[in-house]
């Protein structure tokens, strides 16, 4: 028996009568029992607001949350706990360059390398610094099998290439990209980098020192984490030479009436009171990453998509997105199936309970490239096995006799 689900007390649950099967954790993970308990004991024992405090409750808070900067700095290979800075998710973190680095550093006829698998949030930030400073925006396109297609990748980089912003691994194809090779490629120009890892960083052993990355942003809630709750990893020197984003209280350091001055980092970019709470429970879910272990993590997604790769091809008239080699890809399938819409696949499913995602994903360029307008995704964690697959696979088969029979009625 696979231990983990216990740890996760949502999954003991019925949906409409059935066991409740999560296959959405790229859009969010579910939450083991020890951060709940982090959360309820943040603020059962330690709640006041931090860094400004000279009580010792205020004190002990501030050194919580400092502990979980410590700790994530450690967790992604940052040389510093002042090169984390905590967003509200990844979106803002993103947000958080394209409006001070990007600000400062673009200017009109400069061009912004992205690919054509971004989330949203890694494409329309760029899309409002590119209208607000005369920029380009350039894409790496992707192959049929949905993978960056790099054969012309020299021809991307020009003078003018002063960002590139790339996915470390689609939420939609789950493919998992070269992004050392990126990035090297990218400095050999003196281009800046950007990675989205909102995905790869819950998946995948993450050493921004050795990627050598300038910023990588990712997400608590999907690695275990609780909502509200980003990261911003920056290079120590970049971020120093980079203006505030948001202003207000415990960003500066003295205030005038007509100017002010910042405080050093990591403070200079997180104004206001932060998700004290979210910050501190960060951690736990980190511990539970760490004794899992990443490798262990990543073996385990690699086994159940594997698995439900081949069971997924038995079924008639499924279409699979994303590339067919698992070690090319995460533990994220895209699907469609027959002319079934996603959505009504999706509520079919859910009366199962089984919880997928289904829609545009935030992908929409990619949903163009393929020429759908939506898919159904199945994504995967450390709680899932290889029965919630075997569960999936029955569910589709009985869409696909719920709405035969609906077009035999309607015929
Ligand atoms: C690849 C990727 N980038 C960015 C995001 C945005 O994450 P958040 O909504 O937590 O800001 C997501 C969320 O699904 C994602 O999958």
């Amino acid at each position: 028996m696979w231990k983990y689900p216990k740890d996760f007390p949502i999954l003991d649950q019925k949906i409409h009568g059935h066991k409740l099967t999560y296959l959405d954790s790229a859009a969010t993970t579910q939450k083991p029992k020890v951060v709940l308990e982090a959360l309820q004991n943040y603020y059962e024992t330690l709640n006041a607001n931090i860094h400004r405090g000279v009580y010792q409750l205020s004190e002990k808070a501030t050194e919580a949350y400092e502990n979980t900067r410590k700790h994530v700095a450690k967790f992604i290979g940052a040389r510093d706990p002042s090169e984390i800075i905590f967003t509200r998710n990844a979106t803002e973190a993103i947000n958080l360059v394209a409006y001070t680095w990007g600000e400062k550093n673009i200017s009109e006829g400069d061009e912004i390398l992205l690919t054509e698998m971004e989330h949203h949030s890694n494409l329309v930030p760029w899309q409002l610094l590119a209208t607000r400073k005369g920029a380009h925006l350039k894409f790496i396109p992707l192959t049929d099998e949905g993978t960056l297609d790099l054969k012309n990748l020299d021809a991307f980089f020009t003078p003018k290439t002063k960002l590139l912003a790339v996915t470390h691994m689609s939420n939609s194809l789950g493919t998992i990209n070269p992004v050392s090779k990126l990035i090297e490629k990218a400095h050999q120009n003196q281009t800046t980098v950007l990675i989205d890892g909102a995905q790869a960083a819950a998946h995948l052993k993450i050493n921004v020192s050795e990627l050598n990355a300038d910023f990588y942003a990712f997400s608590a809630h999907k690695m275990l984490g609780p909502t509200g709750v980003g990261v911003l990893y920056g290079k120590k020197e970049i971020l120093e030479d980079m203006p505030p984003f948001l202003g207000g209280g415990e960003m500066i350091l003295e205030v005038y009436k007509d100017y002010s001055t910042w405080k050093p980092l990591p403070e200079k970019f997180e104004a206001g009171t932060p998700n004290i709470a979210g910050v501190v429970a960060f951690s736990a879910a980190l511990t539970y990453l760490e004794n899992f272990g990443m490798e262990n993590l990543r073996q385990h997604e690699k086994e159940l998509t594997q698995y439900a790769l081949g069971r997924l091809k038995e079924l008639e008239g499924l279409r699979i997105f994303g590339p067919m080699d698992i070690s090319l890809r995460g533990g994220v399938i895209s699907f469609t199936y027959l002319d079934i819409h996603p959505h009504d696949l999706g509520t079919v499913l859910d009366h199962q309970g089984i919880a997928i995602r289904t829609g545009h994903h935030c992908n929409q360029l990619v949903m163009r490239r393929y020429d759908v307008s939506a898919t159904a995704r199945a994504s995967f964690y450390l709680y899932n096995t290889k029965e919630d697959v075997d569960i999936l696979i029955e569910g589709l088969q009985k869409a696909k006799a719920y709405f035969d029979r609906g077009s035999k009625k309607g015929a």
